[in-house]
């Protein structure tokens, strides 16, 4: 399959399945537990029927939106994921470029491996930095302070990761950072030479936000353990007060499911949440973000930015999401398989089939703007 060819996720999935070597690509497509969460995810928007006003003078639509102080060309942005520099050798420079033209919003992770830095110099689009909380607060004061002084727009607190989920596609393969596979695993590399041959010619695999604190040196550093080692499975909304005073700017955190804790985040001086389930790699049997999106709006919506991500798939997902009153949508596995499959022009081919499905989709509801969509333009089965 070549990219030219690639219409949808689907085709970009199986055209990185193609590329990846198996630990990796189970990475990226794996969930935890069941997978129940993650099919859920794209399900739930199925459930969700359109219904389309017509005559409303759409030969021009408006698909801008404002969010977390940001105005963004598009209602989708890339939401921050791990290790992209593994899926393809460009990792976070391709999506910070590809983003930047498009006009939208890219994450940075604390586990990437590009630097917040270089990756602010390449997007001219804003820039998020997700982090986690560490055990070490001058961890946590560095991060924020190294993220401040890099021009950075947003910072994305991840609150759903307080441990690692059961990905059982990994411990199959036994996929940790830096590569530590078992047997069977190191067979799937041995297949994909091509990979392989582009990783080695490349620079060192790093976790540039983490230097100086994460020895990547003795190998011993998997996923799992920075987050039993490293992170604070005892961080409480105090502590989440105390750095959203700190940072004094556009604050939002990601993970956040009830209406109880979305009101907490409005308390303690959030400007943003986004509702996830971490792509069902955490919490298997949560509910999709999406299903619980309309009763958030409800309680919060009128004094924080509402977001949400999981299972976008699809121009009408997002149209589906912006009409019960989400400001923006995030993509994961949406962009990374195209990373995967094609680094930058798969990311750019990726944004831009999205971006015409949403046009498509909003002239054929009727909608000018997305301020048009509302509630009456859904029913729920
Ligand atoms: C994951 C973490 C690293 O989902 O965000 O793999």
């Amino acid at each position: 399959m070549r990219l030219n060819q690639c219409q949808n996720f689907h085709d970009f999935r199986r055209m990185a399945r193609q590329r990846l070597p198996g630990p990796i690509f189970n990475y990226i497509d794996g969930a935890a537990d069941d997978e129940t969460t993650y099919r859920r995810n794209t399900q739930a928007f199925e459930a969700c029927d359109l219904v389309p006003d017509v005559l409303r003078g759409v030969a021009q639509v408006d698909m801008s939106v404002s969010v977390m102080g940001q105005k963004l060309a598009l209602p989708v942005y890339c939401s921050p994921t791990a290790l992209q520099r593994l899926f393809h050798h460009d990792g976070e420079r391709a999506v910070a470029a590809a983003a930047g033209k498009f006009g939208t919003m890219f994450g940075v992770s604390s586990l990437g491996t590009v630097s917040l830095e270089e990756a602010r110099k390449i997007s001219g689009g804003p820039q998020v930095y997700q982090f986690y909380f560490h055990k070490d607060r001058g961890l946590n004061r560095d991060m924020m302070a190294r993220a401040k002084k890099a021009g950075v727009q947003v910072m994305m607190l991840t609150v759903d990761s307080i441990t690692g989920g059961n990905r059982e596609r990994d411990k199959r393969t036994g996929f940790a950072i830096p590569f530590r596979l078992n047997l069977a695993g190191i067979a799937q590399f041995a297949i994909k030479p091509a990979w392989a041959v582009n990783y080695v010619t490349h620079e060192r695999f790093r976790l540039p936000q983490l230097d100086g604190h994460v020895d990547m040196g003795g190998g011993a550093m998997s996923i799992s353990r920075y987050f039993t080692d490293m992170l604070d499975p005892a961080m409480s909304w105090d502590d989440v007060a105390a750095m959203v005073k700190e940072w004094g700017g556009q604050f939002c955190l990601k993970g956040i499911m009830s209406v109880e804790d979305a009101r907490r985040a409005v308390d303690i001086g959030c400007t943003g949440i986004v509702l996830s389930n971490h792509g069902g790699r955490q919490l298997d049997g949560s509910r999709s973000a999406f299903d619980q999106l309309a009763e958030i709006v409800d309680a919060v919506g009128d004094r924080i930015d509402v977001m949400m991500d999981g299972g976008v798939q699809r121009g009408t997902h997002v149209l589906k999401a912006l009409a019960l009153g989400a400001k923006a949508v995030g993509l994961g596995r949406y962009y990374l398989f195209p990373l995967a499959a094609a680094g930058q022009p798969g990311v750019e081919r990726a944004l831009d089939l999205m971006r015409i499905e949403i046009e498509r989709a909003m002239k054929l509801m009727g909608c000018r703007s997305v301020s048009d969509l509302q509630r009456r333009h859904l029913r729920f089965r």
